[in-house]
């Protein structure tokens, strides 16, 4: 049956980053599809309160468990804790990054703190957490992967350097995980968004609606339908792939010159 192929019943899943916008709808669509929660963040209110809504609006089991996906030590130690609390991880996505965290500055000002961060958060930081699952996986000959990319890993952005090179890093990542461990009946697959909504203010957001051939930018929960395939046997002859949900920007290219506006176009 068609249902039971999307069906997560029974299942762990790791979700990193899953205090903020697209982590928290991830962890509330793959509940909603029957998996148990492990929630990870560095920020513990926001992850705390995602564990929260989980078991609230789904009846599924979920904690909250920190780590500093830029800490190898703390990351495998949060996943240690994972797996012991219900005994396995089944699913793991890689969420966690900072989206509008570059401040724009020249190229010549960036600092190696800034460089480091901006690459070790988008692009290490996943590496991190599959390495502390990937031995787990291979023993039960069982994983699902999803690392969240974003189309900014497939194109250039004037002024952006950390962010599309960690992201581009992420797609290579993918594929290179999913050809080492399709043997073991582990998939690896990228999620790439367009432009989501979730911080910064809505009238960014409607301005940037406008360079989308669907004319809005996407909700958060629209994520989670895609992640809960990617979890789910419904994906079991997907690995190694990049999956844009984007409204279809990436096939008109953005905006004429790659940039989303800040400010909002006059009416004409
Ligand atoms: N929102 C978008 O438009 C968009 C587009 C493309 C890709 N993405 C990607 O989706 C993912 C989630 O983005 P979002 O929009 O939900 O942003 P968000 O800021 O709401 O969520 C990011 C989360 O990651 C956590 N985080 C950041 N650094 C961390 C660290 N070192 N250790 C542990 N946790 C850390 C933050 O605390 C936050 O909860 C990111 O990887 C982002 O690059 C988002």
């Amino acid at each position: 049956m068609l249902e039971e192929k999307f069906n997560l019943e029974g299942k762990v899943a790791v979700v990193t980053g899953g205090g903020g916008g697209l982590g928290t709808a991830i962890c509330l669509s793959l509940a909603e599809a029957g998996a148990d929660i492990v929630v990870t963040d560095f920020r513990a209110d926001a992850g705390e309160a995602t564990a929260s809504m989980v078991k609230e609006s789904t009846g599924k089991k979920a904690v909250f468990f920190p780590a500093d996906i830029t800490k190898p030590e703390e990351v495998n130690d949060m996943m240690s804790r994972a797996i012991n609390q219900w005994g396995k991880v089944d699913i793991l996505v890689n969420c966690a990054g900072i989206v509008r965290g570059e401040i724009p500055k020249p190229l010549w000002e960036i600092t190696d703190f800034d460089w480091h961060r901006g690459i070790d958060t988008n692009l290490s930081g996943a590496f991190y957490c599959s390495r502390a699952v990937a031995k787990h996986m291979v023993d039960r000959r069982y994983g699902k992967i999803i690392n969240i990319a974003s189309g900014f890993g497939m194109r250039g952005l004037k002024g952006s350097f950390m962010y599309n090179t960690a992201k581009a890093g992420v797609i290579l990542l993918t594929m290179s995980m999913a050809l080492t461990l399709a043997e073991y009946n582990i998939r690896v697959n990228a999620i790439a968004p367009g432009l989501f909504e979730t911080i910064g203010p809505k009238e960014r957001y409607d301005a940037s609606g406008r360079f989308i051939p669907m004319g809005r930018v996407g909700q958060p929960p629209e994520i989670g339908a895609l992640a809960v395939y990617l979890a789910s046997d419904a994906s079991d002859y997907a690995t190694g792939e990049v999956f844009s949900i984007d409204g279809g920007a990436l096939f008109s290219g953005y905006a004429p010159i790659n940039y989303i506006p800040v400010v909002p176009l006059k009416e004409k």
